[in-house]
């Protein structure tokens, strides 16, 4: 190890796991986004918050870069690596540290995996709800750092409204325990919503305590055909009226054929511009209900056709059609949106936003689908096979520039669940006002004064 910044690291924590090693550097110097040639000083794998503080401190006084690093799912390069910075893996803080069945509360290390917490909710008789197709790599630590959503927030809300403590090593190099599981708590900021979303800007989470809920009643699921967007909204409001909903996501026939290309079964025969995957609560009245609801969504001309799940391994086949398409889509590398309006904004944004990207966007495929119940869109513009990928990320801004602009003009935000990261950081003055970004440096200035916390991720300094 001949950099003598690291020499130094580990002099100060002989136990300390690094690597150097190009084939490491390459692995945990990226995420899903692909964009950047990763190019990190060394990876980290501390075991303990000790040691995440000790290197916060030799990031200070060596002015190297620190990116906390999760599962590296991300898709806004927030956990890229790419100008020699020291990558802090949690991957070795992965433990499951108590649970609390009067708290109803699983204590956790930060770098465990999503679905690792999902199996220990359940050992336990209970749940803990935020879910995705990541769940199995991504990690709860990523989650906070980004305020994930998936696929139930239109039941149970988004990462932040699970969290009731955190413990925090900040930029300065200080471990702040903040929420502590307390229900109620009325004594000043609540600085677990800071990191909630932070980016790894801030500092680097590396424990957690999570909320858990009850398990939701047996569910069905529901595959929808449907002629239009417009109907889009009609069945939303109709199956939220008549079902208990646990999900309602979209997908267009782009989607369908992308996800069915990539080994997923064909639900119908004939083709259809949009499909809704819905969750809804099962048993005798769920299913007279959901009978009811696609009989009157039928009859309206809203619904062409439709299937319901008669077992869980149908169930599973039903949501791989949603829940396959990012994976299906990863070999294109595509430029993607992930913005949100209002639900009630939605249809006119959506007009808007349609004919602007038919307008701007002729000669590529374009690919719709997502958490449409929460007013979340996810546009996927995929690169064409041989074309330059700087052309074609220079082309995909220069229409999201005026995306930016029509969100503005709807009260709309560019990053609904995602993260600004570095894909959306010229765009974050169309969400977020100048006072409100000034706010947010200051912030910063106070818990990472010397600004080594993912440097050039969410906004630049100045
Ligand atoms: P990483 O990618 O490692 O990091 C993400 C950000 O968090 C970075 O800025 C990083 O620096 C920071 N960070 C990571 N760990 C810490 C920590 N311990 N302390 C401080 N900062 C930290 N997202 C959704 O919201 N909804 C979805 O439905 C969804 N579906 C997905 C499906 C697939 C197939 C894939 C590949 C991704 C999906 N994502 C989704 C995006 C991604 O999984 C989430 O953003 C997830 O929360 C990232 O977790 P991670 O551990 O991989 O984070
Ligand atoms: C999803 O909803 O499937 C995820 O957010 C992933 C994506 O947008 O690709
Ligand atoms: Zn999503």
């Amino acid at each position: 190890m001949t950099d003598p910044r690291l020499a130094a690291l580990s002099q100060l924590l002989p136990g300390l796991r690094l690597l150097t090693d190009p084939a490491d550097l390459e692995h945990y110097g990226r995420d899903w986004t692909r964009r950047w040639t990763p190019a990190p000083l060394a990876i980290a794998l501390p075991a303990a918050a000790d040691e995440v503080q000790a290197i916060v401190r030799w990031a200070r006084a060596t002015g190297v870069g620190i990116v906390p690093s999760g599962g590296r799912t991300g898709l806004s390069g927030g956990a890229v690596a790419a100008d020699g910075e020291l990558v802090l893996s949690l991957e070795r803080m992965n433990k499951v540290l108590g649970f609390d069945p009067v708290d109803r509360t699983l204590t956790v290390q930060a770098g465990i995996a999503l679905e690792a917490v999902h199996n220990a909710a359940r050992e336990h008789g209970l749940v803990y709800p935020v879910d995705f197709a990541a769940r199995g790599s991504c990690s709860i630590g990523g989650n906070i750092a980004t305020n994930a959503g998936g696929i139930r927030v239109i039941r149970y809300g988004n990462t932040r409204e699970w969290i009731a403590g955190l413990k925090i090593v900040t930029g300065t190099g200080e471990l702040l325990d903040v929420g502590r599981g307390l229900v109620k708590n009325s004594s000043g900021y609540d600085l677990r919503h800071l990191a909630v979303a932070s980016e790894g800007t801030l500092g680097v989470i590396v424990e957690a305590t999570l909320r858990l809920a009850d398990p939701p009643p047996p569910t069905s699921v529901m595959l929808l055909a449907l002629p239009d967007f417009e109907s889009l909204m009609r069945v939303f409001a109709t199956l939220r009226a008549k079902l208990r909903l646990e999900a309602f996501e979209f997908f267009t026939d782009r989607a369908l054929y992308h996800v069915v290309a990539h080994g997923a079964y064909r639900p119908f025969e004939e083709d259809h511009a949009y499909y809704v995957v819905a969750e809804f609560a099962a048993g005798e009245a769920g299913e007279a209900a959901a009978l009811d609801a696609f009989e009157s969504c039928v009859g309206e001309g809203w619904v062409l056709d439709g299937v319901i799940s008669q077992s869980d391994a149908q169930a599973a086949q039903l949501w791989r059609l949603r829940e396959g398409i990012t994976e299906s889509l990863a070999k294109y590398v595509p430029y993607k949106n992930d913005v949100s309006v209002r639900v009630s904004a939605m249809p006119a944004f959506l007009a808007d936003a349609q004919s602007l990207l038919a307008a701007q966007y002729p000669q590529f495929d374009v690919v719709w689908f997502g958490h449409i119940g929460d007013g979340n869109l996810h546009i996927n513009v995929l690169k064409p096979e041989g074309m330059d990928q700087a052309a074609f990320v220079a082309d995909c801004e220069r229409v999201t520039k005026l995306l930016a602009a029509a969100l503005q003009a709807h009260g709309g935000s560019i990053s609904a669940e995602h993260g600004i990261g570095l894909v959306k950081k010229p765009y974050l003055s169309s969400t977020r006002s100048a006072a409100e970004i000034d706010l947010m440096r200051g912030i910063k200035r106070v818990l990472d004064p010397d600004g080594v916390m993912n440097p050039g991720k969410l906004f630049d300094p100045t």
